[in-house]
Formats: C-alpha cells, structure tokens, sequence
C-alpha cells in the first residue's frame, strides 16, 4: 500500500492507489475499530481475491474495485447471506436506470453482460455462532476494459461496462451513486431482511428458468432452477424431480 488518503471528508472512505485486497484492507480497519459504512477503495489491486480462493484481475485505471464494512446491531450469520444477493440486485439495477445498461445477476454473486462476467462480490464475515460482529461487502466491476484489456484466460469470458454500452464511464460518480444505492438497500436489509430484494432479485436475474449444474460440497448436482426462496436460496428441480434447497456453490 502506498498511499492512503481519505476522500470525501467525513463519509469514512479510505482510497489507497495501491493495495493487496480492499477487502482484506477494510478488515484491518475494522480490528482497529472502524465504524459500519466505512468504505475502501482502491486503482488497483495486487492481490484481488475471488469466490471459492480464486483470484481477481484488478489492474489499476479501468475499474472499480471496492469494499464495504457493515456492522449491524444484532444479526444472526445465518440471516447474513442473502446479502450478497441484494447488494447483486442494487447494483444491476442501478446500471440498469442511471446508465441505461442491460446487466443481469447470476446467482449468487455474479454480474454479467450477455453471459459473460463483468463484476463479482465477494462478501466475508466475523462473528460468533450467534451473532455477526461485522460483514465485508467486497465489489469488484470491470468499467472501462477494451476487450484486449483483459489477460489471454479471462478475454472469452469477461465484460466491462464500457463493452455492454459503448460509452466510458466516470469512475468516481459510479462508485458515489452505487455508495448511495447500496447504504440505503443495506439499512433496509437489516430491519426487514430478504424479502423486500426478492423481486428486484428475480427481475434482474439470469439464472431461474435455466438448465444448471451446481458444484456444491454435496457433489454436482444438475436440474432446473426453479425460484428464489424467501432466505435467497435456490431450489433446484433434478432429473428424478425432486426439489433441492441449495444455498451455498457455484452454478455453471
Ligand atoms: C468473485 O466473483 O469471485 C468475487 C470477486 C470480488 C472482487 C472484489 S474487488 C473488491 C473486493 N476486494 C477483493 O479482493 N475482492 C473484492
């Protein structure tokens, strides 16, 4: 890390040109007592990480790569995950209205453009079996990548916004509009909990209706994904029609 300096004076947002993990740079903060809504935002990360220990590509200049501390009052880990679900839905809807941006979500933590990835969440917590003591929303949405922008691997398969609409896009006003959006979306959450995003969800979703395998620690398991439960968990038809609670894996 390089650089600190704190934005926008008052609003506990802390940008750092360089850094290993806006996640794993809010969680210092955090252990050192940053209060909830603090934000870390970062040009570019060296050692971005993805779902499932995968890494993130997060060159510095073209997108926005940031996370979000949240310590709620009282809340139950199991009542966390959907989390990550709404803060999908806010932020596809926000693209949708203010950019005028086709993006859909992919259960759980996906956002894509015609099929192909152009942002990710990575949501991780602390707590004890009974009570969250805090969450990190961790966003990472490519913006401003030229399709040659991205490394041989990823090129077929991911997206920026610049992509889906033509046009570049300002940095700062997204990150400032998606803040707004996803503050306000995250205080509801925790008085009222998923069912006020279970539309907003299913609206901008790319997943139900469609033939899926799902890798979860039960095995691999392939049907039809048939809705959203009220707690955000997917409910899968297999091939003998029975119906499967999953709420953790990764759908391809
Ligand atoms: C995924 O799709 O696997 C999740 C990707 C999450 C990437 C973001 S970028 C900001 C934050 N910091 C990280 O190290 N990861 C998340």
């Amino acid at each position: 890390m390089n650089k600190t300096s704190k934005i926008f004076a008052g609003k506990n947002i802390y940008y750092y040109q360089t850094v290993d993990s806006t996640n794993l740079a809010i969680r210092r903060l955090a252990d050192e007592g940053a209060p909830s809504c603090s934000i870390v935002l970062a040009e570019e990360q060296q050692k971005g990480r993805g779902r499932l220990g995968r890494s993130w590509f997060s060159p510095p200049g073209c997108g926005l790569w940031f996370s979000i501390l949240l310590r709620p009052r009282m809340l139950n880990p199991v009542n966390a995950a959907p989390i990550t679900l709404v803060t999908a839905a806010i932020v596809a809807e926000n693209l949708r209205n203010h950019h005028n941006l086709p993006v859909n979500v992919k259960w759980p933590n996906d956002l894509l453009f015609d099929a192909k990835k152009l942002g990710g969440i990575l949501t991780e917590l602390k707590g004890e079996p009974d009570r969250v003591e805090y969450i990190i929303v961790g966003i990472g949405l490519n913006v401003n990548q030229q399709p040659g922008d991205f490394p041989a691997e990823l090129g077929m398969q991911s997206a920026s916004l610049y992509m889906a609409g033509g046009r570049l896009i300002d940095r700062i006003d997204l990150f400032l509009s998606l803040r707004n959006d996803l503050l306000k979306a995250y205080a509801l959450f925790f008085r009222n909990g998923f069912t006020p995003f279970r539309d907003l969800w299913k609206k901008n979703n790319r997943t139900l209706g469609q033939e899926v395998t799902v890798n979860w620690p039960g095995g691999k398991l392939e049907g039809k994904a048939l809705d959203l439960t009220e707690n955000g968990s997917l409910l899968i038809e297999d091939k003998q029609g029975q119906i499967n609670i999953v709420n953790y894996g990764e759908i391809n």
